[in-house]
């Protein structure tokens, strides 16, 4: 175990009616807000005017900024910039999924400095001491944005999408209604929980000496996205449903779990080359390519942290030999992913070929050979991509 620091500062009002609050913990910042939200969703379930009416109440000086696109842009991230510079903007709100509070991020911190945001990533990106305050209203459950210090970002002149973590990052106040989240599609729902699921099993499946209790923290959210992500997917107006899900996507990438653990991600930089390029949504991508990566990976070594997977997440026989329960572990998630959620099984499904799994290979390993679980060079990604076709 390494020594780690403990310190999530960001400031959740969870369940119903919470809203009045908002008013409040923005005043803290200021009073010129920078709002943001994606396409119209906040507008088609009423969420829109509850927020001006907030707003309005609290005497803001709103400037907005719509149609943030999923997998967000970095024309979207200039053009938030661009505003927030022009009208002085105290602090962003930013309401809607991953995309648009990662969106967000990025202008809380372009606005404060003069290079494009685009020099934030890669492998020369340049610091992020400082950022505007972010202030978010979720309304999908799944990347954990909204109480993590991280964000992703494509750029389509190049198809990079690149991800970078920086502190400043964090939203100062996260508002989690569940019932926001009954309009969520079926598909949408079923990629949120798959990107949960990935968000947790990237650090579960590691190598180091594991916290034991930590362990048996991941297991629990990843048995409650087991448990509640069919439910969703079937009963959208679930509250039960929605709320464990949504706290488990916050839970599930805060920095709590992971505990030190100094080993890389394997699925995400594989699936943002995938998004980069395709376009396609972030969790269906890591549902298609998770479980190869999973098999790929499989050997007489590691087999024990399959075992403990399938049998405390998934509940398989305990008596089984070690290889057959790893191997009943990865069908069972596959029959959560591909039967109960209804998700696209393989890349071809999607209209994906193998035209540039070289290039992006070589993309997603452009930091180096990808030292997680197992150490992955690009011919092994390029084998996982080809196993997903
Ligand atoms: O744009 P609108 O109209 O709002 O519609 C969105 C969008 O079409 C819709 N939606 C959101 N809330 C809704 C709703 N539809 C009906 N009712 C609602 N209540 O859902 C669609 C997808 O939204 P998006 O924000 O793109 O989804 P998600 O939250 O999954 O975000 C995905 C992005 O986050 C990145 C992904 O790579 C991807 O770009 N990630 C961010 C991470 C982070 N910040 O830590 C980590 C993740 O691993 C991930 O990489
Ligand atoms: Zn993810």
């Amino acid at each position: 175990m390494n020594p780690f620091v403990y310190d999530i500062p960001v400031k959740v009002y969870f369940g119903r009616d919470q809203l009045h609050n908002l008013g409040g913990e923005l005043a803290k910042f200021g009073q010129r807000i920078l709002l943001t939200y994606g396409g119209g969703s906040i507008k088609r379930i009423g969420l829109y005017d509850r927020v001006i009416k907030e707003l309005r109440e609290g005497g803001f000086e709103v400037v907005e900024l719509a149609g943030i696109e999923p997998n967000p842009r970095i024309e979207s991230v200039r053009e938030g910039v661009r505003l927030c510079k022009e009208h002085n903007i105290d602090a962003i709100l930013a309401v809607g999924g991953g995309s648009t509070i990662d969106a967000a991020k990025f202008m809380a911190a372009g606005a404060l400095v003069e290079h494009d945001p685009w020099e934030f990533f890669g492998a020369n990106a340049k610091p992020i001491d400082n950022a505007l305050p972010i202030v978010t209203i979720l309304t999908l459950s799944a990347t954990g944005s909204e109480m993590d210090s991280g964000g992703v970002i494509s750029n389509l002149e190049t198809s990079d999408k690149l991800g970078r973590l920086a502190r400043p990052l964090l939203p100062k106040v996260s508002f989690l209604d569940p019932t926001l989240t009954y309009s969520v599609s079926k598909y949408q729902t079923a990629c949120g929980a798959a990107d949960i699921l990935s968000h947790i099993i990237e650090v579960y499946f590691n190598t180091q000496q594991d916290l034991y209790m930590l362990d048996c923290m991941m297991e629990a959210l990843m048995k409650t996205v087991v448990k509640y992500a069919p439910i969703a997917v079937r009963e959208p107006e679930n509250y039960e449903a929605r709320a464990n899900l949504m706290w488990a996507s916050s839970w599930a990438i805060n920095g709590f779990i992971n505990g030190g653990k100094r080993k890389a991600w394997s699925c995400h930089p594989m699936e943002h080359e995938l998004s980069a390029i395709y376009d396609i949504t972030h969790g269906l991508g890591l549902a298609i390519l998770t479980p190869h990566w999973m098999k790929y990976c499989l050997n007489e070594e590691n087999v024990a942290k399959y075992v403990s997977f399938g049998v405390n997440v998934f509940g398989v026989d305990s008596t089984l030999p070690p290889m057959d329960i790893a191997h009943e572990a990865i069908a069972r998630l596959e029959r959560l992913l591909f039967e109960e959620l209804g998700l696209q099984r393989r890349l071809s499904d999607v209209g994906i070929d193998d035209t540039h799994f070289a290039e992006m290979a070589r993309k997603a390993c452009r930091y180096g050979d990808i030292k997680g679980f197992v150490t992955l060079t690009p011919e092994d990604v390029e084998r996982i991509y080809r196993m997903s076709l």
